[in-house]
């Protein structure tokens, strides 16, 4: 049995039980890219400042190189007794190397190390899903330009509102995604600080230039504390946060949709492509990946009350508790861009069943609170008109028709100021071209919308 990098001080080897505890190389691995550019950025910095020979830094690249060749080919071998990623790599570059990798860890611990990959990590994993939330964006924007004009239900408390541009609907879900996309973008600002050099806690006595790091990574700046470098996860919080509103938005999407497949609302048509079926009620076709959407968004949400629940018992600075944190962070990452990828297929692959939405407009007086403006316009103070047109519902409801349904008449026993005109205001399409105020469902409103997400997504 090799013994351990840490080894020095120790006489007798951990148990098994401990060892297969303590590891976290089988799923911490995903790092190695990180953790060789960290290594590489280390080594060159210690040359330049003079804390090891060019030689010994060349050797130890050379070493890296050929490590990554072999993890790319799949014949690095992954040993749990090494613990993680980190001493996989270092000790795996020490068999290659010999002693010029043992000057690699110069001025480093495994605590600044290991978030400098993670930070590196989620600077890269923000960028993908923010490309992700475009892919769906546009989706959602090319759905909307094909279904120009149509209109359906609005609703309030599932209870029938007021008539809505589909158009306008599915914008609501392209505003909620660049609001997502903004918050990623905006923590990976704040994320993309450099812990390099903090070492274990309190920093190093060697002469290192965590400048110089920093900038070689990309980073915008060291971080200034070690102690905070080191301790905290609060840009993993941030990212989850964004994560978790990322899935609880599609999961209100998937809901959405779910309902409209179901016969009796029959508004929307999913194509087999994203349909599934029953093993034994042969006339099943199922919504199954947008309901699997709605179910991911718990993950997305319990791996950010993983990590919440983790950092809030900690003491400072690095406790091996944080080892707990790339679990939840890989699945909250991986399971959102799932979520999105296959909202996007979903959002490709429907049809909007236009008769059937047509014909729902004719019930639930969706146009009542038009026709209280209309006596707004008449001068009519609002709650007296919301009054009428209460009255007007009732007898519409009494006699089962809509409101357009009933005479002039009728309208005038309730209230001899409407005329003619109040027809003007009723019925779904009429109402619609009523809209005007800014960021209403009105027709140059909402055409405004798509002409301004079209350039902005540069679509056609
Ligand atoms: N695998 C560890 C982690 O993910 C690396 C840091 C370990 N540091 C230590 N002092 N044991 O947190």
């Amino acid at each position: 049995k090799e013994t351990k990098l840490w080894g020095g001080r120790f006489e007798e080897s951990v148990t098994p039980a401990v060892e297969r505890f303590s590891q976290s190389v089988s799923y911490d691995k995903k790092l190695y890219k990180q953790d060789l550019r960290g290594s590489r950025a280390h080594a060159q910095m210690l040359a330049k400042q003079g804390l090891i020979s060019q030689e010994d830094c060349d050797t130890i690249l050379k070493g890296l190189l050929e490590i990554e060749g072999k993890i790319e080919r799949e014949e690095f071998v992954w040993r749990a007794d090494r613990e993680d990623v980190h001493m996989n790599v270092e000790a795996a570059l020490i068999d290659l190397v010999g002693e010029p990798a043992k000057k690699l860890h110069t001025a480093r611990s495994r605590n600044d190390q290991v978030v400098t990959d993670v930070r590196l990590w989620c600077r890269d994993a923000v960028d993908e899903i923010v490309s992700h939330i475009h892919r769906l964006q546009d989706a959602l924007l090319t759905l909307a330009v094909s279904n120009e004009g149509v209109i359906v239900p609005g609703y309030t408390h599932l209870q029938r509102a007021q008539p809505l541009l589909l158009q306008h609907l599915l914008l609501a879900f392209v505003e909620q995604l660049e609001r997502d996309a903004g918050r990623l973008l905006d923590c990976q600002k704040r994320l993309n600080f450099s812990p390099l050099g903090a070492c274990a806690l309190a920093g190093t006595g060697l002469p290192i230039d965590r400048f110089e790091t920093s900038k070689t990574l990309g980073f915008t700046y060291p971080l200034r504390n070690s102690v905070d470098a080191v301790s905290d996860r609060d840009f993993l919080i941030e990212f989850m946060s964004a994560n978790a509103i990322i899935a609880v938005h599609l999961s209100r999407l998937a809901e959405e949709w779910v309902l409209w497949a179901t016969e009796e609302f029959g508004f929307l048509v999913p194509s087999d492509a994203v349909s599934t079926g029953s093993s034994i009620m042969p006339q099943k076709k199922n919504p199954d990946p947008m309901e699997l959407v709605r179910g991911k968004s718990a993950r997305v949400i319990g791996d950010l009350t993983t990590i919440l629940v983790l950092c809030k018992g900690l003491p400072l600075a690095y406790n091996r508790d944080l080892q707990e944190d790339k679990e939840p962070l890989f699945d909250s990452v991986e399971t959102t861009i799932g979520v999105l990828e296959v909202t996007t297929e979903f959002a490709q692959n429907v049809t909007f069943n236009k008769e059937r939405l047509a014909k729902s407009l004719s019930a639930g007086h969706l146009d009542a609170t038009t026709m209280a403006d209309y006596l707004v316009y008449k001068g009519i103070p609002f709650r007296t008109s919301h009054d009428i047109v209460g009255r007007a519902v009732a007898l519409a409801v009494y006699k089962k028709v809509e409101l357009s349904q009933l005479s002039l008449d009728e309208f005038r026993s309730i209230n001899p100021i409407i005329d003619e005109e109040v027809y003007s205001f009723l019925g779904s399409e009429n109402c619609i071209n009523k809209f005007q105020s800014y960021g209403s469902t009105g027709v140059s409103c909402v055409a405004e919308q798509i002409d301004y997400w079209c350039q902005k997504r540069n679509l056609p």
